[in-house]
């Protein structure tokens, strides 16, 4: 089933709550992540890429994107577990890559939490492929 009656629009304030419960249905929380903090700081920095899809005034999926001046990375993405398999996370993901191509962004990079095997089909779908790096990290403002 095509993901007739969802509409993409950008993330307004008022879509806090059901997003981050999106996220806890989706498994994307982590106790280091304080999801509120991470939206607030999403709405101070290119907005524009933070994207909820809605079906009958709920909200189905979402997406949080960004671009640095050299690549373009996508986080949060979300399609709720009732919502998928119709092409609604293809159409965030579309949107996205438009959104940043528009933007002048080259290239989009993404991670891939450790133990999420199931995404990468959905990724291969998509074209994305796999570059060989290793992601590492330093946090500057603990969350908790
Ligand atoms: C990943 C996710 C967003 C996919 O959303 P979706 O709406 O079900 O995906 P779509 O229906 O648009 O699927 C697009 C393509 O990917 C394929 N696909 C989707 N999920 C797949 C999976 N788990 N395994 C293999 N292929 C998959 C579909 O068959 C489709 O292929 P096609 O277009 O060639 O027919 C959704 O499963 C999700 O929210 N997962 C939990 C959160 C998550 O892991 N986010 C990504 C973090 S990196």
């Amino acid at each position: 089933m095509p993901s007739d009656g969802v509409i993409l629009r950008r993330f307004e304030e008022a879509d806090e709550p059901a997003v981050i419960a999106l996220w806890h249905a989706c498994g994307l929380t982590r106790p280091w992540n304080d999801p509120v903090k991470d939206i607030r700081r999403k709405l101070d920095v290119q907005r524009d890429l933070f994207l909820v899809a809605e079906r009958d005034g709920r909200v189905v999926g979402a997406a949080m994107a960004g671009y640095d001046g050299h690549r373009g990375w996508v986080y949060y993405l979300a399609v709720h577990p009732e919502a998928r398999r119709t092409g609604l996370g293809r159409r965030l993901m579309d949107r996205v890559a438009a959104d940043l191509k528009a933007m002048g962004c080259p290239k989009i990079n993404l991670m891939i939490r450790g133990g999420n095997d199931a995404v990468a089909g959905f990724y291969d779908a998509l074209g994305y492929g796999t570059d060989a790096v290793a992601v590492r990290a330093l946090r500057l403002i603990p969350d908790d």
